[in-house]
């Protein structure tokens, strides 16, 4: 399996996110892992902007479990599974649907349990310092044209 690591600073996000937005489409997940602080609502804000405007409002879903954005590209789920009691729960908000009908970033995936889709991508997120985050993206699955296509814009 193939891993791009990037070593990056706040302000290094948007290009990171472009370039991912560029290859996105409905029906891709990504699964946002790191402890608490690490920075995945920081990046799903910078995404969602890359894929709506600059200027949108991106608040933490953590009470509401899910925030949903209409894009070119569709509906982007934004979802943080912190306070998900059982995983069962993710077919009552909807989630399971959006899997094939959006483009999903999702915060606490393991929350998911044997629920998260095995085809998705991967971004792990790591403290190196406090203005610094590691994030390795990792291509889970198969890898169809769309996303293949992901792995050389990343290269
Ligand atoms: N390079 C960076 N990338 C992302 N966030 C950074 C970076 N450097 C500093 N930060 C800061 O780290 C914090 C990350 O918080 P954020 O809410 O994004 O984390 P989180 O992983 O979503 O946490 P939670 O698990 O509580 O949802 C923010 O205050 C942000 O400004
Ligand atoms: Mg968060």
């Amino acid at each position: 399996m193939t891993h791009y690591t990037f070593t990056l600073t706040e302000q290094h996000l948007p290009k990171l996110a472009h370039l991912l937005a560029k290859n996105l489409d409905k029906g891709n997940i990504i699964a946002l892992w790191g402890d608490l602080g690490t920075g995945k609502t920081t990046f799903a804000r910078t995404l969602i902007q890359a894929l709506t405007n600059e200027n949108v409002d991106v608040p933490s879903p953590t009470f509401t479990l899910v925030q949903i954005y209409d894009s070119t590209k569709g509906e982007i789920w934004h979802c943080d599974l912190y306070r998900l009691k059982a995983a069962e729960e993710f077919i009552e908000i909807g989630l399971e649907e959006a899997f094939h009908s959006s483009i999903c970033l999702i915060e606490w995936p393991e929350r998911l349990g044997d629920f998260l889709p095995h085809h998705r991508i991967d971004m792990v997120f790591k403290i190196i310092n406090e203005t610094t985050r590691e994030i390795t993206v990792t291509l889970v699955g198969p890898h169809d044209t769309q996303r293949a296509a992901l792995q050389t814009t990343l290269l």
